[in-house]
């Protein structure tokens, strides 16, 4: 009688061209089921379209029709889940950023909660440490960071490949940079991906300690594609204390969360102003919104960002706070912040397996 074992003996010889190993001995032949003479037995491929489904089937049906007990065999095809396509086909790095160690990227599911300003701030907060930072800006429909940060939309190239700008010890690349001031950005899901794609890929990142990210809003297609894109990229997640932005912060954290992607921490924004006469703070937007979302969702409250004016005139003239006042008690904030992030990011560099890999064939 037939047995499992002398089929899969028999299947070695089966093997995946590409990777030159048996299919047996990397998983895609599996659940071997005997059932008389009758084998039935499942493969598992890229996808359940695959063209090598017939070149595998047919030899796994000759090799194992023509052991001795068996009169039938039937191949169940199925699609590897995308954790064991990615273990299986792990994807080179893309170029531009090979030598990247850390990525953050700064997401809320709320527009106007104040990303661009945090991602600009703490950027420049990780770089007051010593560090090597780089600023993407990776808002497709409206790139603020070159208007934050008084750059012009001028671009240099080397060896075909786009030179970030250089400004406050920060290397910075904006979609900004590619059009006119007011020109307005209209792309749809797949233009999206691979603006994307080339804004981390075709750009001379070098080396950088981290990679700052400033996502647009919401949940649509960006942060899905960076999110994607980067397998380790941290997130940190902006909020306002007010009950109406919680609710959008709170599904950003749950689409991030279905696809792994781990929220280090979360950043109050707007939390409250110190008026000039009393000296005491004045919870505008409400108050506890950050602590409430950082109990339920188990995430950390890395710090509260009062409501400043220096904060939006920095802003708004291109010289951000981080610059005009890094010791101000708004600029202790953003230190503070940094700290908690390197604290955080540090301690995935003992995982085995941390280091960011970046897929180029991602899709939205
Ligand atoms: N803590 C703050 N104090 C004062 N002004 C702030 C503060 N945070 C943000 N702002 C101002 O609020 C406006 C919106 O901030 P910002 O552009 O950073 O938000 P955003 O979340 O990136 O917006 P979008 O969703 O449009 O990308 C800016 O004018 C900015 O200067
Ligand atoms: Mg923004």
């Amino acid at each position: 009688m037939i047995d499992e074992k002398r089929i899969r003996q028999a299947l070695q010889s089966v093997l995946h061209p590409k990777l030159k190993k048996s299919l047996v001995d990397i998983g895609m032949i599996r659940d071997i089921r005997i059932k008389g003479e009758v084998v039935t037995l499942t493969l598992a491929l890229k996808s359940d379209r695959s063209p090598l489904e017939k070149v595998f089937t047919g030899e796994i049906e000759t090799i194992v029709g023509a052991l001795p007990g068996v009169s039938s065999v039937q191949v169940e095809v199925i699609a590897l889940s995308e954790k064991e396509y990615n273990r299986l086909f792990p994807k080179a790095p893309l170029k531009g950023i090979e030598k990247v160690k850390h990525f953050l990227a700064v997401a809320s599911g709320k527009g106007g909660v104040g990303k661009t300003t945090t991602a600009v701030n703490v950027a420049l907060a990780l770089a007051k440490q010593g560090l090597n930072v780089g600023l993407l800006d990776a808002d497709v429909y409206g790139p603020s960071v070159p208007l934050m940060l008084g750059l012009s939309n001028t671009l240099d190239q080397k060896d075909n490949m786009i030179v970030p700008k250089e400004k406050y010890g920060l290397r910075i690349m904006s979609l900004g940079m590619t059009a006119g001031k007011d020109e307005a950005f209209i792309w749809r899901g797949p233009l999206v991906s691979k603006m994307i794609h080339q804004l981390l890929g075709q750009v001379k990142w070098g080396e950088l300690d981290y990679l700052v990210l400033d996502l647009p809003p919401g949940t649509g297609d960006p942060s899905i594609t960076i999110a994607q894109a980067i397998s380790n990229c941290s997130i940190l997640m902006v909020t306002t204390p007010q009950e109406v932005a919680l609710a959008d912060v709170r599904r950003s954290i749950a689409l991030f969360n279905k696809i792994g992607q781990p929220i280090i921490g979360l950043v109050e924004n707007m939390s409250y102003f110190v008026c000039g006469h009393s000296a005491k703070p004045i919870d505008i937007f409400g108050s506890g919104g950050g602590e409430k979302l950082s109990q339920e969702s188990d995430i950390p409250l890395f710090g509260a960002i009062p409501i400043d004016l220096e904060l939006r005139q920095g802003g708004d003239t291109g010289v951000p706070l981080m610059v005009s006042s890094p010791n101000s008690s708004t600029g202790l904030v953003f230190q503070a912040i940094a700290l908690k992030i390197t604290d955080r990011t540090k301690s995935f560099e003992s995982i085995s397996g941390w280091q960011t890999r970046v897929r180029d064939d991602c899709k939205v």
